[in-house]
């Protein structure tokens, strides 16, 4: 069930400041898997003279308490880091995200769930997902509209107009979120899961450059993106 999408303008400012004494905000990043289409692990290469998987820490270390990276061993150096802990990744991006979750503490109120291949977030979209958390929002997407035009696998072109793209950090409730992987389901990101349980998913407004890198060119897109910064 769709609820809403805010324009990131009207997400007060306030919420996102005052957040903190009312919830207690984890993340985590997953960062396990291969990179079969980039060619190899995309999450290591470096972007603007960081590593992908750094901005996308950072991004996430802004405003959560902690961060559970779910990545390779070859990653163990950010575990010197002060409130960051790396624990193995699992077949699908599912199992990686279970694998996560295993290591967030119980006094954990909510979490935010990042693909380490998005090292671009912007903080407008990082902010409308804690914003709408903070709201008492179950599930939060930052979704973007689809510009090509789309034509379903079986031949048939479908309305663009019902149809968004799904970015992350996704953010959710703790409890409802092992409460969907506890029921073992494997999907491409999480809010699917939720809404296996049959609860409510609230989008707001992503960000076009909010990009993942997938193909070996993207990187060449993320650097000029960054550039421009
Ligand atoms: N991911 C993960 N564990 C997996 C698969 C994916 O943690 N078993 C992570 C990736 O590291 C990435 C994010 O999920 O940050 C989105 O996945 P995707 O873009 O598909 O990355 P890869 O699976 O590495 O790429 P590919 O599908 O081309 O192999
Ligand atoms: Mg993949």
């Amino acid at each position: 069930m769709v609820v809403t999408i805010w324009p990131v303008a009207l997400v007060p400012d306030s919420a996102v400041l005052r957040y903190r004494r009312r919830m207690e905000l984890w993340a985590v990043i997953v960062a396990a898997g291969s990179g079969s289409r980039f060619g190899r692990l995309k999450q290591l290469e470096l972007l603007g003279g960081r590593r992908v998987i750094d901005w996308s820490v950072n991004a996430m270390r802004r405003v959560s308490r902690g961060v559970v990276i779910v990545g390779p061993p070859v990653l163990d150096d950010v575990e010197t880091l002060d409130g960051l802990v790396r624990v193995d990744g699992g077949a699908s991006r599912s199992d990686s995200v279970r694998n996560g979750l295993a290591a967030v503490p119980a006094s954990a109120t909510h979490v935010l769930v990042h693909d380490a291949a998005r090292p671009l977030v912007a903080e407008t979209v990082v902010d409308a997902v804690v914003s709408a958390l903070v709201d008492g929002a179950e599930a939060v997407v930052p979704v973007v509209a689809v510009t090509d035009t789309l034509r379903s696998v079986e031949s048939r072109a479908v309305d663009r107009d019902r149809f968004v793209a799904v970015q992350t950090p996704q953010g959710f409730r703790l409890d409802t979120l092992r409460e969907a992987h506890e029921a073992g389901l494997v999907a491409s990101d999480d809010a699917t899961l939720i809404e296996g349980l049959g609860r409510p998913v609230v989008h707001v407004e992503g960000d076009p450059t909010n990009m993942k890198i997938t193909f070996a060119h993207d990187i060449f897109v993320a650097e000029r993106l960054m550039e421009d910064r």
